[in-house]
């Protein structure tokens, strides 16, 4: 295969495709020569002149044009990839029946290159059993299917069904056909290495939450994204990898085992059933420290005489120490710390007293504040180990970070 690749981008009429044109940017930008294949639903969310200055080629759109070159199944045969981005319910079931009622559809049944969607719908469509039948069934031919994500939808609604970002979209599809983006180093790459093979990672992610009343929780502001990057490289390097999920904004890999978990206590159980077979366990979770002393049964009223609400609240088990405390010699478990600490050296400081405290191999340390750390794609972290000594220090996507922790736990 030549380095350029002819990939083939569907898109299709949902509010995502919008986004596509992310997807067909980054993928030009890696070198590869884009045709984008758009229905005509996808033409009233996004205008043709916009794909076709983004591609650098003509759009094709109609099943009856360039009938002499046999177009409708040319551009397919032609493909080393197709990506379809975003993926509509309609598609999707148009998909797995095999029809080929538009371009898109001749263009998929002609073709015997690998095929990506990335969905984007509401969580209702997603979760309907046509659907979900439609997926396994897409599934099961060797599709790849990135996301949904779980994240705020077009109106109020909120769930899985968000389009996943286009870079992510573009790393997934690439690495279907053993490319990976230039942007990313080396090792993060989907596949790059395997120095994690046979290894068994447990990895917690998220935020866990303790209920006050039916309606309301003490939280945290973590969204899972550090934990899941992790997951998604320990996977890539070749590890068995679960993980124990506490409300997580992003969908984690389709290959990795998740069990979702609420609480702290949740968490402290499933990690006690996970923790046995695992070689390595990873604690990227932000726990709760304390929940309410009381859950009411019932919403909590507001005061009419506007008198305080006090709140008593007991201590959670700290999950890391235990795990610490009761590991077997062979196993890793490493700790997280997000820490508001803003002077670098005093913050490396309180790592080290929390790496002690927590008796853990390893602490990755980093700061957070009211606009960094949370929620965003980026991350710098500090990596501790038993002792003090600072073994790692790294700046950059939360994939990239993930990876450099993962490079010191298979060196070890
Ligand atoms: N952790 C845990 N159980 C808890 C609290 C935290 O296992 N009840 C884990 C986290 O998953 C993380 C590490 O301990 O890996 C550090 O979490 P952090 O909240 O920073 O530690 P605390 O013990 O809460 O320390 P402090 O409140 O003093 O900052």
């Amino acid at each position: 295969m030549s380095t350029r690749l002819t990939i083939v981008v569907g898109v299709t009429g949902g509010i995502a495709a919008y986004k596509a044109v992310g997807v067909i940017r980054a993928l030009v930008l890696e070198g590869h020569s884009v045709h984008v294949v758009a229905t005509d639903a996808a033409l009233r969310f996004v205008g043709k002149p916009t794909l076709e200055a983004i591609s650098r080629n003509p759009v094709a759109t109609d099943l009856y044009e360039g009938v002499a070159e046999v177009r409708h199944v040319a551009i397919g045969q032609s493909a080393d990839l197709i990506v379809i981005a975003p993926a509509t319910a309609n598609t999707i079931a148009k998909l797995a029946a095999g029809l080929a009622d538009d371009l898109l559809g001749n263009t998929v049944l002609a073709s015997t290159a690998p095929l990506v969607i990335a969905p984007a719908m509401h969580t209702e469509m997603w979760r309907n059993p046509a659907t979900v039948a439609n997926i396994a069934t897409l599934r099961k031919r060797g599709v790849t299917i990135v996301g949904p994500a779980v994240g705020q939808l077009t109106g109020a609604d909120s769930g899985p069904g968000r389009m996943v970002e286009p870079q992510a979209i573009v790393v997934a599809a690439l690495s279907t056909v053993g490319r990976r983006v230039s942007e990313l180093p080396v090792s993060d790459a989907p596949g790059a290495r395997q120095d994690l093979e046979g290894r068994r990672i447990l990895i917690t992610a998220g935020g866990t939450r303790e209920p006050l009343d039916p309606v309301r929780f003490l939280g945290n502001r973590s969204s899972g994204r550090q934990g899941v990057a992790l997951a998604t490289a320990a996977l890539a390097r070749g590890a068995t990898v679960t993980l124990l999920a506490a409300h997580l904004d992003v969908e984690p890999p389709t290959d990795v085992e998740v069990h979702e978990v609420g609480t702290a206590r949740e968490l402290e159980s499933a990690v006690k059933d996970a923790s046995a077979s695992a070689d390595v366990i990873i604690m990227a979770a932000a726990v709760a420290d304390y929940r309410p002393l009381e859950v009411r049964e019932k919403k909590i009223k507001k005061s009419k005489s506007g008198e305080r609400l006090v709140l008593e609240l007991e201590q959670n088990p700290d999950i890391l120490a235990g795990l610490a405390a009761s590991k077997r010699p062979d196993q890793i478990v490493v700790g997280f710390a997000a820490e508001t600490e803003a002077d670098p050296s005093a913050l490396i400081e309180v790592g080290r007293e929390k790496l002690a405290r927590k008796g853990c191999d390893y602490l990755v340390l980093n700061h957070v504040g009211w606009s960094e750390g949370f929620a965003t794609e980026r991350n710098e972290v500090v990596m501790l180990r038993s002792g003090g000594d600072i073994v790692m220090e790294a700046f950059g996507s939360k994939l990239s970070v993930a990876n450099r922790i993962l490079d010191i736990i298979a060196s070890r």
